[in-house]
């Protein structure tokens, strides 16, 4: 073996040493992640984790068969704990619960035995995937909005069908105290665009998320009658019917059998069906006419369909004023004919009395009185 050859093996061992040295580990926000280290197990076990950003952040120490906190940072105060019955086996792997985005950075597992010690870095990242996108369509405005995302997310809107005009979009993004990041976005539409279908996509380096709103053609009905609000799910989702923007009707959870109806709708929700489409009884225009919306929530995706009800008020129910108007119209032509009848009959009677009365004057029924 030349030298050459022997400086070649001795860099191979050194880059596999740092590789392996260099554990990628990512954490979801808030959940809890295990940072890994094994050691070579030896009687006087010491390890210690420490943070290395500039300086040395004390995180979790063992020694003595026992957990050492007193020099623990005030920053991983009861988030962290070793699997305390595996150390004796070489494993020295450290659990961090709650995580955040301070937690980020380079990690340095320092072990020690009666034999030998040893140095391994673990290199912590965290993200907050995209979790819920919200979708509304106000006047002309399509808003869609998410938040508790990290790293900055991106957003992007697809039209369907396109229509002829430039549509106006923008987005803000703003980090809130926790270092997350929340997105809104909003495109003007055509005004009155009745046909379009919206959707929105909320993504970054490891989550996308998309939103839909779906325009279903204005339906009518009449009052006093049962219509079919029509939606269309599939697999497994969570539902919730609202009315005019902020009205809840009702809201059914996946694997829930029945939904909650909110009190004041009780009186009108018939059916959910299997697809999400409801069977409502509708009263008058005043109470049932407006914006329906049904909201599918999947699991990377929420669906929002939205219906214009219009209710045709049947004119002799429309206002009293006009009802009395109608209704006096057969009453007055009762009212005529019976006067007629009763005119006609006096008159009658009257041609009667005169056609008798020469006979009545007759001196024949004068002699018979
Ligand atoms: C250490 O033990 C824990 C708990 O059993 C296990 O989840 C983890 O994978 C182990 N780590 C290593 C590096 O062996
Ligand atoms: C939508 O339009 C109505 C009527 O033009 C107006 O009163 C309302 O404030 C608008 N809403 C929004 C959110 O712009
Ligand atoms: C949104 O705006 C960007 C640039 O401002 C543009 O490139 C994009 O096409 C717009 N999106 C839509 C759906 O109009
Ligand atoms: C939009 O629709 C509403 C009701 O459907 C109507 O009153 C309004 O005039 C329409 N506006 C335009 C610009 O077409
Ligand atoms: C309903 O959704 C399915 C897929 O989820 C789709 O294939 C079908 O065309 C949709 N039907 C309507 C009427 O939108």
């Amino acid at each position: 073996m030349t030298a050459q050859d022997r400086v070649l093996i001795q860099t191979v061992v050194l880059l596999m040493v740092i590789v392996q040295g260099e554990t990628q580990v990512g954490c979801v926000f808030g959940g809890s992640c295990v940072l890994p280290c094994r050691f070579q197990p030896n009687s006087d076990t010491i390890l210690h984790w420490v943070k290395k950003n500039g300086e040395n952040v004390q995180v979790h120490s063992y020694y003595k068969d026992q957990d050492q906190l007193g020099y623990q940072d005030p920053l991983y105060k009861g988030r962290t704990s070793l699997f305390l019955d595996q150390i004796s086996g070489g494993n020295a792997s450290l659990r961090l619960a709650r995580v955040n985005l301070q937690d980020q950075g380079r990690y340095l597992c320092y072990t020690s035995t009666s034999q030998d010690n040893q140095e391994t870095f673990v290199t912590l990242t965290v993200r907050a995937p995209v979790a819920r996108v919200d979708i509304v369509l106000v006047n002309n405005t399509v808003t869609c909005q998410s938040g508790g995302i990290y790293p900055r997310p991106q957003l992007t809107w697809s039209v369907s069908p396109r229509p002829a005009t430039v549509l106006q979009n923008t987005t803000e993004v703003h980090e809130d105290d926790q270092g997350l990041y929340d997105i809104s976005g909003s495109l003007r539409t055509v005004y009155n665009d009745t046909e379009s279908t919206y959707s929105c996509s909320v993504q970054n380096e490891h989550s996308a998320r998309k939103a839909t709103m779906r325009q279903h053609p204005p339906m009518q009905s009449g009052p006093k009658s049962e219509v079919l609000l029509p939606c269309n799910a599939s697999g497994l989702y969570d539902i919730t019917w609202t009315f005019n923007h902020d009205q809840t009707i009702l809201r059914k959870q996946a694997g829930q059998e029945k939904p909650q109806v909110e009190p004041e709708w009780q009186q009108h929700v018939r059916e959910l069906s299997e697809s999400g489409s409801l069977l409502l009884y509708v009263t008058s225009s005043a109470k049932s006419e407006g914006t329906y919306r049904c909201t599918l929530r999947y699991a990377d995706e929420t669906d929002v369909t939205r219906i214009e009800l219009k209710i045709l008020e049947d004119p002799s129910e429309e206002g009293s004023y006009r009802t009395h108007y109608l209704l006096s119209i057969p009453f007055l032509l009762v009212i005529l004919s019976i006067f007629v009848i009763i005119s006609l009959y006096i008159k009658q009677r009257k041609a009667k009395e005169t056609q008798h009365s020469p006979q009545e004057k007759n001196p024949l029924s004068v002699i018979r009185g």
